[in-house]
């Protein structure tokens, strides 16, 4: 798959901005570390420092360069804050991206994930010209899974013990958005 350029200008709707990360969103960072549920399945440190929180950063800075996708911090529309992540991920396939997002948790339930996730996946089908966008969740998420749905994605079926995660192999639910379902 050829290399994501980083959407120009910003995505934006009325609740938050997709942008660059930057060196000053430490504290998003650190409250993302303190919610068990965002480092058991990423790469957010468990056990926060600064200098893990700066690493963390600079290897998101680092994707879109080593075309390992994109990754951008979900920021209020208003203050510009860094309230979360949503992250495109290279797949094998060409023309394929996974998705991965996460919101730190005073600014759930507000609609952010749904926004962001819209944003970027129908700008990835469109602009960057994937043909597809997937997403693999936990059965028992049903916020993350409300979001996709909600955004348009289809849902394939279960991956049964597809992830193995926190020593555990888990199944996940399947989804996916390709161009035909923006309509
Ligand atoms: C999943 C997550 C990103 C959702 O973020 P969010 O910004 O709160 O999501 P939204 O506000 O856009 O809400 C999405 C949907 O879930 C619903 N929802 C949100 N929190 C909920 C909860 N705790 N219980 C039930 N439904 C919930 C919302 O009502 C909305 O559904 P609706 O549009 O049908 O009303 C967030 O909970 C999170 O970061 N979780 C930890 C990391 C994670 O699981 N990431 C996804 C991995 S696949």
């Amino acid at each position: 798959m050829s290399q994501l350029d980083y959407p120009d200008p910003d995505l934006a709707d009325d609740l938050v901005r997709l942008r660059r990360w930057r060196l000053s969103d430490l504290g998003c960072v650190e409250e993302a570390s303190l919610d068990p549920r965002i480092p058991e399945g990423t790469s957010v440190p468990a056990r926060y420092t600064e200098a893990d929180g700066r690493a963390w950063i600079e290897r998101q800075l680092s994707r879109q360069p080593e075309g390992r996708g994109l990754s951008l911090a979900i920021a209020e529309i208003a203050s510009n804050e860094a309230v979360g992540l949503i992250v495109l991920m290279h797949r094998k396939m060409p023309g394929t991206a996974g998705v991965g997002y996460w919101v730190i948790p005073r600014a759930r339930r507000a609609g952010r994930s749904t926004s962001a996730i819209g944003l970027l996946s129908r700008w990835a089908l469109t602009d960057a010209g994937l043909a597809r966008v997937e997403a693999r969740v936990e059965p028992d998420n049903e916020p993350s899974l409300r979001a996709l749905r909600r955004c348009g994605f289809v849902t394939e079926g279960i991956l049964r013990s597809h992830l193995y995660l926190a020593g555990r192999h888990r199944d996940v639910v399947s989804l996916s958005l390709l161009p035909v379902d923006l309509a």
